[in-house]
């Protein structure tokens, strides 16, 4: 596995230094998108979901005070399928079912110890293909229908 993006904004910069230690624990490489003075969630999750998009990165985790600004920025982004989960049967499906490429979750939503099992199911479950590969084919198209430059 390549090395794991990993952003955050303001509000939630400790739960990303907690997934930080814990995936280098795990063993993982990680880019720390560390935040820049002024940048909001739009601007980091931009940035980590073009990295993904382009290939740098084949998973990254996104965290922000709920995980929503973070999910709804990174889906605007072609070809990225960012899920927020803050359980683990929602991680595990979403990249069984939905292939997702971004986790992302809120540091006002959840607390560190199950924020860690949350990764740990995610990076641990694959796309199961099948009758999902049809599934995520149909939100591929919906991408290309809306960018097709970006996407050919
Ligand atoms: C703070 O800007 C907060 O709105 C943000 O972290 C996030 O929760 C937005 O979805």
């Amino acid at each position: 596995m390549k090395k794991i993006g990993v952003g955050a904004d303001d509000a939630a910069l400790e739960i990303k230094q907690t997934l930080i230690e814990h995936l280098k624990e795990r063993g993982y490489e990680v880019e720390d998108y560390g935040i820049r003075e002024g940048a909001d969630y739009p601007d980091v999750a931009v940035e980590v979901a073009e990295a993904v998009a382009s290939g740098e990165h084949d998973r990254a985790i996104l965290c922000c005070g709920t995980g929503l600004g973070m999910s709804i920025t990174a889906n605007k982004v072609p070809g990225v399928r960012a899920a927020q989960c803050h359980d683990v049967y929602s991680a595990e499906r979403a990249r069984k079912s939905n292939n997702a490429q971004i986790l992302t979750m809120g540091q006002r939503v959840i607390g560190p110890e199950l924020a860690k099992t949350v990764v740990d199911a995610w990076l641990e479950s694959e796309f199961a293909g099948g009758s999902s590969a049809r599934k995520v084919e149909k939100m591929e198209e919906i991408d290309r229908r809306y960018h097709p430059a970006e996407t050919t």
